[in-house]
């Protein structure tokens, strides 16, 4: 159980706090590629409690500025593209990328004094259709280069879902793999399923969830995080073997939609602390994303990157389905389902009132990987896993697995055979 004080440590993300001072250590997600069309509106974001305005100025380049005018506060989400900037419709003032504030016309000689005046800004760089932006203030570090972010664009699909509870919560639903054989179990295959064979098995996740719904879990610290081994023994000597990650300091890998060959990404990143957005990549390693998939992911969701299940209309829960169709009633789709219990959990669950078991053990340790983080900046040190050195900013250890395997193999060490057989 945790004391008031830690959980409020571990979710309180805004200006000045402790973990959206690590938060902002690294590079984070603000927005898809696709939400800033050239030449298209400015894009106002609330992002770690500040509001702030994305644009793409007319070289193509995304900047990530405060939102009110550092003149007299007008919404500059309003402002207009033009000249290397965004412009300000109140006055005219225009500002670049870098928050330089490159016209005044409303003063002599277009603002004598102009360049003593500076918009708040972000540095942002585009990677695989998502806007990245750091938020640090130092000097940034580099963007991580985890595989899923080297990848031809055509080999990640990604999307963004927003949810009204804190990041946290959220992302501990991904390392959180018992869930899997209760929340998210479809009690009749469907031929999507039933096609998904897992390597070295003969049936998929779904059935394999089934087989033993009280897996086995070890944890192992990493240098970027946490890794999961989950096994469900089969009845014949072999065990379904999962490996998955927590990633400092709001993200998941694990096996998704691409079985083995990739993996899935979820990134937690506060709007502020009630509300944030799941960016969610899929990740094919050896050929692209199929039409299918990509579609299958914004089918049940609204333009604006809202599920249509919702809170407001209970989520669709279909309590008929249940007996015999799916565990939760909330149809098929996993990122509904997970909606609903992690929204469910409350704004910002409170963790004093839980119970840990054996099973959350993952969840556990990424606590404590997240609080030692925060310790480290708050002492003035370099957050955990950042990378400011291209030769160093490789993850070869991160290897995500979703095999049937021997049930006397050691696990550890056949994961890091698969490592190096993968990097
Ligand atoms: S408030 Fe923006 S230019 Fe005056
Ligand atoms: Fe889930």
């Amino acid at each position: 159980m945790m004391t008031a004080e830690e959980n409020t440590l571990l979710t309180s993300t805004g200006p000045g706090s402790a973990c959206g001072t690590l938060l902002r250590r690294y590079w984070q997600p603000v927005a898809l590629s696709e939400e800033l069309k050239p030449g298209g509106a400015p894009l106002p974001v609330r992002i770690l409690g500040e509001d702030l305005v994305l644009f793409r100025d007319d070289r193509g380049r995304p900047g990530l500025l405060g939102i009110h005018c550092c003149h007299r506060g007008a919404d500059l989400s309003y402002g207009r593209v033009e000249d290397g900037g965004l412009r300000c419709i109140y006055h005219g003032w225009l500002y670049d990328v870098h928050g330089n504030c490159l016209d005044q016309p409303g003063e002599p000689e277009g603002g004598r004094q102009r360049a003593s005046f500076r918009q708040p800004a972000y540095p942002c760089q585009e990677r695989v259709g998502v806007v990245f932006a750091y938020m640090g203030g130092d000097e940034p570090p580099l963007l991580r280069n985890f595989e899923f972010l080297g990848a031809p664009a055509d080999h990640v699909f990604v999307s963004k879902i927003y949810h009204e509870c804190n990041y946290l919560q959220g992302n501990e639903g991904n390392i959180d793999p018992v869930h899997l054989s209760f929340l998210h179990r479809n009690l009749r295959e469907s031929a999507r399923d039933k096609a998904r064979v897992v390597r070295g098995g003969d049936s998929s996740p779904n059935s394999l969830f089934g087989r033993d719904i009280a897996p086995a879990i070890e944890v192992e610290l990493t240098e970027f995080g946490v890794r999961i081994y989950t096994t469900r023994q089969l009845q014949d000597d072999r065990q379904y073997l999962r490996v998955s990650y927590f990633v400092m300091p709001n993200l998941s890998a694990f096996p998704g939609q691409t079985g083995g060959d990739g993996y899935s990404i979820n990134w937690h990143v506060p709007v502020d602390d009630t509300h944030h957005w799941k960016f969610v990549f899929v990740y094919s390693r050896s050929k692209p994303i199929s039409r299918e998939v990509a579609l299958r992911d914004r089918s049940e969701m609204t333009a604006d990157y809202r599920l249509i299940r919702s809170k407001a209309n209970r989520y669709l829960q279909d309590r008929d389905s249940m007996r015999d169709q799916s565990f939760s009633g909330i149809g098929l789709n996993f990122q509904a389902q997970d909606l609903c219990v992690t929204e469910g959990e409350g704004p910002v669950q409170d963790r004093t009132q839980e119970h840990l078991v054996t099973s959350d053990k993952a969840i556990v340790a990424a606590r404590k990987r997240i609080l030692s983080g925060l310790r480290d900046v708050q002492d003035g040190g370099e957050a955990p896993s950042v990378r400011r050195v291209a030769a160093s900013n490789r993850f070869p250890d991160l290897a995500v697995l979703s095999e049937v395997v021997p049930a006397s193999i050691s696990i550890r060490e056949y994961t890091r055979k698969r490592a190096a057989e993968t990097a």
